[in-house]
C-alpha cells in the first residue's frame, strides 16, 4: 500500500498565486507518489470564524480550490474535517496525553498571550479553549489516518512537533499504536514576492488572486512596484518584482530570453507586466471557470466531499478501533 500524505487547507478564502506556488501546487503533486488526503479543517476555523454562512462558504471555497486546480477525487481523497466524527473522539483521547505545558509553549497561543500582556490585559483574556487545544485537534487530524508525511509551511512546524510528541507519549504507554508522522517542511518555499516585493500575503494587501475576474488580476499586476528605469537601460532581472513572479509561470526558454533582454536593455516594464498578465490568464482562466462553476453548484461539492469523507472514514475507523482497544474502552 502507498504511504499516506495529508494536507490541510485552512478555509481562509480565495487563494493567491503565493498560495498556489508555495503550497497548492506542490500538494497536488503528492498524489503521484502517495495516497494523498486533502481536507478542510472547518472545525478548526470555528476558533475564530463566528459567522455560520461565512464558515460554510469558506469551506466550499477551499474545496473548490483543490478541485479547480486539478485534484482528481478518484485519486486524492478530499473531505471536510467535520464529516469525520472519529477525529473528535481521537482528539479527546490525545488531549489526555498532551501536557498543558506543551500547549502553553505553542507559538500561536503564546502570541495572543503576549498581545494581551502588552496591552495590560489578563493574559488569557478572550482565548477560547478551542484555540488553546488547537494543536491537539490537529494531531488527531493527522494521526487518525496513519499519516506518514505532512507537507507544511514553516509556520506549522511546531504543530507537527506537538503531534509527534503526543503520539510518542501515547505509544510509550501502549506500544506501537500510532504511526509517527514526519513534517515535510517546504523551506525552499520560494517566498513568492507580492506586488510590493514583500512576501505575498493577504495581510500585506499585495496579492495577485487566482480565481478573481480578469480585471481584478490585471489591476494588481499593473501595480507591481518597479524602479523607474527606461526600456533601453539594462536591468537586473533578479531585482525585479515582475520577473520574480514571471519566472514561476513561463517555460525555461522564455525565462532565459527575458533574462537576456533585461540584462542587455530593451525591456519595458509595462510590456513585461502585460506578458505576465497573459501568462496568468493562460494558466488560470480554465481553472477559474471550473472554480466558479463549482461555487455555483455547492450540491455537487457536497457530493464530492461526502464521497471523500466515506473513503477517509474507511481508513480512520480501524485506526480509531486500535486506539480504543489500546486504552481499554470498549472496542
Ligand atoms: N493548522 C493548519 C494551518 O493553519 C491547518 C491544519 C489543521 C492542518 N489540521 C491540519 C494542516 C493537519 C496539516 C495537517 O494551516
Amino acid at each position: 500500500m502507498k504511504q499516506i500524505a495529508l494536507t490541510g487547507l485552512k478555509p481562509s478564502g480565495s487563494p493567491h498565486i503565493g498560495n498556489y506556488l508555495g503550497m497548492l501546487k506542490p500538494s497536488l503533486e503528492l498524489a503521484e507518489k502517495f495516497q494523498a488526503l486533502y481536507f478542510i479543517p472547518d472545525y478548526h476555523a470555528l476558533t475564530t470564524v463566528r459567522d455560520r454562512k461565512q464558515l460554510a462558504n469558506l469551506t466550499y471555497q477551499a474545496a473548490a480550490t483543490w478541485l479547480a486546480l486539478g485534484l482528481n477525487p478518484d485519486e486524492g481523497i478530499i473531505y471536510r474535517q467535520s464529516d469525520i466524527p472519529e477525529v473528535f473522539e481521537l482528539a479527546w483521547a490525545l488531549s489526555c496525553f498532551a501536557t498543558k505545558g506543551l500547549l502553553n509553549r505553542s507559538h500561536a497561543y503564546k502570541a495572543i498571550v503576549d498581545d494581551n500582556t502588552a496591552a495590560g490585559r489578563e493574559e488569557d483574556k478572550n482565548i477560547n479553549v478551542g484555540l488553546f487545544t488547537y494543536p491537539v485537534l490537529m494531531a488527531a487530524d493527522i494521526l487518525l489516518f496513519g499519516t506518514h508525511f505532512v507537507p507544511v509551511g514553516l509556520d506549522q512546524q511546531q504543530h507537527l512537533e506537538i503531534t509527534r510528541d503526543v503520539a510518542l507519549t501515547f505509544n510509550k504507554n501502549y506500544g506501537n499504536v500510532l504511526t509517527i508522522p514526519e513534517a515535510v517542511i517546504r523551506k525552499e518555499v520560494m517566498t513568492i514576492p507580492g506586488i510590493d516585493g514583500r512576501k505575498m500575503s493577504k495581510s500585506y494587501n499585495n496579492v495577485i488572486p487566482i480565481f478573481a475576474p480578469s480585471n481584478e488580476v490585471l489591476k494588481p499586476v499593473k501595480r507591481i512596484v518597479t524602479d523607474s528605469r527606461r526600456p533601453e537601460e539594462p536591468k537586473d532581472p533578479d531585482e525585479c518584482n515582475i520577473f520574480a513572479i514571471y519566472q514561476h509561470f513561463a517555460d525555461a526558454d522564455a525565462v532565459a530570453a527575458k533574462r537576456k533582454l533585461y540584462l542587455e536593455g530593451g525591456l519595458a516594464y509595462g510590456a513585461m507586466k502585460e506578458e505576465l498578465f497573459k501568462l496568468l490568464e493562460a494558466t488560470f482562466s480554465d481553472k477559474r471557470d471550473r472554480y466558479n462553476a463549482l461555487m455555483d453548484n455547492t450540491d455537487e461539492l457536497d457530493k464530492i466531499l461526502e464521497v471523500g469523507a466515506k473513503k477517509a472514514r474507511d481508513i480512520a475507523i480501524p485506526i480509531l478501533a486500535k486506539v480504543r482497544k489500546a486504552v481499554g474502552v470498549r472496542a
